[in-house]
C-alpha cells in the first residue's frame, strides 16, 4: 500500500517505490513531520528530540513542559502564531484583525486514485486526457493513493484539509491544500504555502534556475546558509527571472549519487519558494502562492485551493530525481491528443519575416518548407487587427485579410495543399491601447484608477479575472480556430504584469486578482483543450518565461527561450532538463547570424540541438543553399528516425555547459534499453588540442552495443567507466552524435 495509517499512534506513512515520507500526530493534535527520505520501516518518531530551549515559546496547552516548542519541531502545515518563528506556510488575518491561527489534527481519509483540484491542474492517476494515439500508460500507474488530513482552528472555523498524492512508481508526492472558512467572519489568507518540508538536520544546497528573456533557468547551486534564501515571481508569471522548480539536494549529491528533493510548482502565476536554516541548524523549505500581493478574502462557507507542489526524492542523485519528473510530467500531467505522440515538425514565419509578410510570402515559406519535408507551417504574431508592429492590434482578433491578401481560409487551404497542417500564434492575455477593443473597453485592462499604468512591450495586460473578458477573447479565438481548422496554437504572453487592479471588484477583492487571474487563464486554456480535443497548444512567454508544470497540463510543450543560438540553447535546454521532460520543449533551427547573439554555428549543431526537443525551423528556407538544403531534409528524416529514443526515453545529462567543460554531451536511452543516442557539441576550441572523453550513462553493463555507422562494437560496462573519446571535430561548435544499438 502506497498509504499507510496506523491510528493508534496516528503515525502516517507514504511509501513510493524509493521513498518514504511520514508525520503523526501528537498528543496535542500538531501535525508533526518525521521523515522524508530512502525508503525506510517503521515508525521514525525516535528522532525527535525535546529541550527546554530559551526564547522557544511553549503552547498554553503543554503547561509546564519546557521542553514542547512548535519552533523547534518539524511540521506540515507551520503557522503563523503558534510559538514557531520560523517562516510559516501559512498566515492569515482574522475578522478581528489578528493575525493567529492554530490547526489542530481533526480526521483523515484514505482514498484510491489521485486528487484533483477545481479549476487548477494536477497531476492525474488515470487514462483521462489520453487517446489513442497518445495512450500509453505506465507501468508505474499502478497503486496511485491519495490521502487527506484536516486540520481545524476552533477560534476562526477554518478547515485546512492537506492533500497528499502518492505515484509509488514514480517516487512523487504531491501536495495541495483547500481551505474552508467554517466560521462566521470573514478570514484573509495572506500566505499559501502548499508544501512545507522541515528537516531536522543536514548540510544542503539549494540548487535554482535563475534568468532573464533570452537567458532562461541558468543553473545556480548555493549553500544553505543561516537565515533565508528566497526566490519567486511577483510578475503575475512563473517568470524568466526564477524558476518554480528547485532542489534541495545534500551537499555531496552529484548527478548519479546523493540524495536530493525537487519542488515543482504546478502553478503559473506568481510565486515564492523559501529555504532557510534555523537557529538550530534544522532547514525548513516550501513552496506556493507569491504572498506579496496577495490577501485573499476568505468568506464564511468559502473555500480557497493552493495549488499542487508535485515533491520528489532521489538518492540516487539529480539525474534520478530529473527523471522521475520527466515521466511524471509526460505521463500524469501532459493531456490531449499529442500528449505522447509525435508532434509535427515546424516551420515558423517570426525570424523569418518579423510582422513584414503578406500571404503569398507566407505560402512561399510553406512551400519550400514542405517540399524539404516539414509538416506544419506556423504563422506568427502580426495576421490580426491593424498589426504590423508590437505597438497596436492586441484584442483584435479578427484576421487582417488585407496583409494575407485573402481570407484566412484560402491561404490555409493553399498551405493544406502543400500537405501541411496549420498553425497560428495569439496572445489572448493583451490589449495594444491602439486597438478596437481598448478603444471600446479601456476598463478590461489592468489599471489602477487615478494613475498610468506600466507599460511592457507597449501593451497591457486583460484582467482575466473577469468572466466576460475571458468570455469575449475566448469567442474571437475560437472562431478563427473553427474557420480555419487550426490545428496548432502557440499561446504567447510577452509582458510581467503590473496594476493589478479589477474594476468591478471591491476594495476588499483586490487582493485575490493575481490569483484569479490564473484561474481566468486556465478556464479559457480548459475550454480550448476540451472544445478542441484535436489542438495542440504549446505555451510562450517571450520564450520560456511561463515554463512551468502548471502550464503543460495545457499546453505539452512551451517554447523554451527566445533565444534560438545553439550554443546558449545548450544552456537553456540543460537548466531545463533539471525538471521538464525533452517533449516539453520547443526547439527550432533558425538563420546565422543568430538573431540574438550574432553567433554563426553549423546548420548541423543547429539540427542536433534543435532535436533535443519539440523540432522545427524558424527561417526562409528558401533563402538557405542548396547544400543546406539537402541537410534539412537529413536532419528531418534523421529526427524521425531517432524521435523514440529521444522523446520516449530516459535523459541523461553528461557534461555541465555551466562548468569548464570542452563539450557540452547528453544522451537518451530507450525505455527497453535496446538502444541509446549520445549528443555532443564542442564548446571550445584549441591549438594542440587534447582528446576529451565522454563516460556514457544508464547502459547495461554486460551488454555490447553496436555503432551501425561505424560497425564497431562497444561493452556497456566500458562506455560508462571508461568513455569514449570525441573524435577531433576540428573547431568550437562542432556537433556529433554517436547512434548505439543494443546486441540481441
Ligand atoms: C514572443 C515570442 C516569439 C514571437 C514574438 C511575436 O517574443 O516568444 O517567439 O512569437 O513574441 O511577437
Amino acid at each position: 500500500m502506497a498509504i499507510e495509517y496506523q491510528e493508534k499512534e496516528r503515525l502516517f506513512t507514504l511509501h513510493t517505490a524509493n521513498s518514504t515520507y511520514q508525520m503523526k500526530v501528537d498528543s496535542y493534535g500538531y501535525l508533526l513531520h518525521l521523515y522524508y527520505g530512502s525508503r525506510v520501516k517503521g515508525s521514525m518518531e525516535y528522532l525527535l528530540t525535546y529541550a527546554d530551549r530559551g526564547f522557544s515559546g511553549n503552547p498554553y496547552e503543554v503547561r509546564d513542559d519546557r521542553k514542547y516548542s512548535l519552533d523547534a519541531l518539524p511540521q506540515e502545515f507551520p503557522c503563523q502564531g503558534t510559538g514557531d518563528y520560523r517562516s510559516p506556510a501559512f498566515v492569515v488575518r482574522n475578522g478581528n484583525g489578528s493575525y493567529s491561527t492554530k490547526l489542530l489534527y481533526d480526521s483523515c481519509r484514505i482514498t484510491e486514485g489521485k486528487y484533483s483540484l477545481p479549476g487548477l491542474p494536477a497531476v492525474y492517476d488515470t487514462e483521462e486526457g489520453e487517446t489513442a494515439e497518445g495512450g500509453l500508460r505506465t507501468p508505474a500507474s499502478d497503486g496511485i493513493q491519495t490521502l487527506e488530513i484536516v486540520l481545524r482552528d476552533e477560534v476562526n472555523g477554518l478547515k485546512a484539509t492537506l492533500l497528499y498524492g502518492v505515484l509509488p512508481g514514480l517516487d512523487i508526492i504531491t501536495r495541495a491544500v483547500k481551505v474552508e472558512n467554517e466560521g462566521t467572519e470573514t478570514v484573509n489568507l495572506l500566505k499559501v504555502q502548499s508544501a512545507c518540508l522541515d528537516f531536522l538536520y543536514g548540510d544542503y544546497d539549494l540548487i535554482q534556475f535563475y534568468g532573464r528573456h533570452a537567458m532562461e533557468r541558468n543553473f545556480q547551486r548555493t549553500p544553505v546558509a543561516h537565515g533565508a534564501q528566497m526566490i519567486g515571481s511577483r510578475r503575475g508569471t512563473s517568470s524568466h527571472q526564477y524558476s518554480p522548480f528547485v532542489i534541495l539536494a545534500e551537499q555531496s549529491a552529484t548527478e548519479d549519487q546523493g540524495g536530493c528533493y525537487g519542488l515543482s510548482f504546478v502553478y503559473s502565476g506568481a510565486f515564492k519558494a523559501e529555504v532557510e536554516k534555523d537557529q538550530y541548524n534544522q532547514v525548513r523549505i516550501s513552496m506556493g502562492l507569491q504572498d506579496e500581493l496577495f490577501d485573499y478574502p476568505l468568506k464564511p462557507g468559502d473555500s480557497f485551493y493552493g495549488p499542487e507542489v508535485a515533491l520528489s526524492y532521489s538518492k540516487e542523485g539529480l539525474g534520478k530525481l530529473s527523471r522521475n519528473y520527466h515521466k511524471t510530467f509526460r505521463y500524469h500531467l501532459c493531456r490531449g491528443r499529442y500528449k505522447t505522440a509525435p508532434r509535427p515538425v515546424l516551420i515558423n514565419n517570426w525570424e523569418a519575416t518579423y510582422f513584414d509578410f503578406t500571404g503569398e510570402q507566407i505560402y512561399n515559406i510553406a512551400k519550400q518548407a514542405s517540399e524539404l519535408g516539414v509538416e506544419m507551417l506556423v504563422l506568427d504574431d502580426g495576421w490580426f487587427g491593424v498589426r504590423n508592429s508590437d505597438y497596436s492590434g492586441l484584442g483584435d482578433w479578427f484576421v487582417n485579410e488585407k496583409k494575407l491578401g485573402g481570407s484566412l481560409s484560402d491561404l490555409t487551404e493553399r498551405i493544406r495543399g502543400l500537405g501541411l497542417k496549420f498553425g497560428i500564434w495569439v496572445e489572448p492575455e493583451m490589449v495594444s491601447e491602439d486597438s478596437d477593443l481598448y478603444r471600446e473597453h479601456p476598463e478590461w485592462a489592468f489599471v489602477v484608477p487615478g494613475r498610468k499604468p506600466v507599460r511592457g512591450r507597449s501593451q497591457l495586460v486583460l484582467d482575466f479575472s473577469r468572466r466576460e473578458v475571458v468570455d469575449h477573447i475566448y469567442r474571437q479565438i475560437s472562431k478563427v480556430l473553427k474557420e480555419a481548422s487550426v490545428e496548432y496554437v502557440k499561446w504567447d504572453m510577452n509582458r510581467s504584469i503590473a496594476d493589478v487592479y479589477c474594476a468591478t471588484a471591491g476594495r476588499e477583492d483586490q487582493g485575490a486578482v493575481m490569483y484569479r487571474y490564473i484561474l481566468g487563464l486556465y478556464e479559457f486554456l480548459e475550454r480550448l483543450h476540451q472544445e478542441h480535443p484535436d489542438l495542440l497548444i504549446e505555451g510562450c512567454s517571450g520564450g520560456g518565461g511561463r515554463f512551468d508544470a502548471g502550464m503543460l497540463y495545457y499546453t505539452p510543450q512551451i517554447w523554451c527561450s527566445d533565444n534560438t543560438d545553439a550554443i546558449d540553447r545548450i544552456r537553456i535546454q540543460y537548466g531545463t532538463s533539471f525538471g521538464f521532460p525533452v517533449s516539453a520543449v520547443g526547439s527550432h533551427v533558425s538563420a546565422v547570424p543568430n538573431h540574438q547573439n550574432g553567433r554563426i554555428t553549423p546548420i548541423e549543431t543547429r539540427g542536433l540541438v534543435a532535436m533535443a526537443g519539440n523540432f522545427g525551423y524558424e527561417l526562409d528556407l528558401n533563402k538557405i543553399t542548396e547544400e543546406e538544403k539537402v541537410c534539412v531534409r537529413e536532419q528531418i528524416r534523421e529526427f524521425r528516425r531517432l524521435w523514440n529514443v529521444i522523446h520516449n526515453g530516459d535523459y541523461y545529462r553528461l557534461t555541465s555547459p555551466f562548468g569548464d567543460s570542452e563539450a557540452a554531451a547528453w544522451m537518451f536511452v530507450a525505455e527497453d534499453g535496446s538502444e541509446a543516442l549520445l549528443q555532443a557539441v564542442t564548446l571550445e576550441a584549441h591549438g594542440n588540442p587534447l582528446t576529451t572523453y565522454i563516460r556514457l550513462k544508464g547502459l547495461e553493463p554486460e551488454a555490447f552495443y553496436v555503432d551501425e555507422s561505424t560497425g564497431r562494437r562497444y561493452n556497456g560496462a566500458g562506455l560508462m567507466s571508461a568513455g569514449v573519446p570525441l573524435p577531433q571535430l576540428g573547431g568550437e561548435y562542432r556537433p556529433w552524435q554517436l547512434h548505439l544499438k543494443k546486441e540481441e
